[in-house]
């Protein structure tokens, strides 16, 4: 199972990624959790990319596709992935075609998980992560809107995007997750 979350900033993918990894048998590969643990450790990456982290703002394609390509080379993905947070522009999507195309492997399933604005900026309030300050988790909603929001029709014209209703039980969305998919191997 190859699948990518689609959401706003505080929509659930990372809460939902946990949970569809223990359930499927696959990794989840969250971009957000690793650029924070590359600034935490201080290491040439993380160094790179602090001062965009922390204003909101999307760090650049090209350092992007290098994370993401190094990360599913590894030997862990060979059964498939979670993807939280990557692809979040049409370039990034075309990377991660590009990169499944040279393993002659493809997406099995787009999740787009939906939530309405107002509980979005509730959620990443009330959760206090070093970056969850309003004026950034704001700005991280912009973003989205700006450039990542035209994935939801980028996918939907390639025919491989789900919509799940995000503002129920997170129980509820992970089931309405599981039961969208397409039969895959592997525990569910
Ligand atoms: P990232 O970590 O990906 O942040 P994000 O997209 O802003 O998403 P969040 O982690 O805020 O939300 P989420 O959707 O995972 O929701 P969560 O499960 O946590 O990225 C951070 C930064 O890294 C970016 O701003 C950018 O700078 C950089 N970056 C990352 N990837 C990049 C890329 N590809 N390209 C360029 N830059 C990149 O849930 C939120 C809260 O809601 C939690 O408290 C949770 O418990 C709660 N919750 C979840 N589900 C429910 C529910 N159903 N009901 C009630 N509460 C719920």
């Amino acid at each position: 199972m190859r699948m990518v979350l689609l959401g706003a900033p505080g929509s659930g993918k990372g809460t939902q990624a946990a949970i569809l990894s223990g359930r499927l048998g696959v990794p989840s590969i969250s971009t957000g959790e690793m650029l924070r643990k590359a600034v935490s450790e201080g290491s040439a990456l993380g160094r790179k990319i602090a001062g965009i982290m922390a204003t909101g703002d999307l760090v650049d394609d090209e350092t992007m596709a290098e994370v993401v390509r190094e990360r599913l080379s590894l030997e862990d993905v060979r059964k498939g992935f979670i993807l939280d947070g990557y692809p979040r522009t049409e370039n990034q999507a075309e990377t991660l075609n590009e990169i499944l195309a040279e393993r002659n492997l493809a997406l099995d399933a787009v999740i787009h998980i939906d939530v309405p604005e107002d509980e979005l900026v509730k959620r990443s309030l009330a959760r206090h992560r070093d970056d969850d300050r309003e004026e950034v988790i704001r700005q991280r909603q912009r973003v989205y809107l700006e450039r990542t929001a035209p994935l939801v029709d980028y996918y939907a014209k390639r025919r491989q995007l789900t919509r799940v209703d995000g503002h129920q039980p997170i129980e509820r969305v992970a089931s309405d997750i599981v039961g969208s998919l397409p039969a895959c191997e592997g525990p569910r």
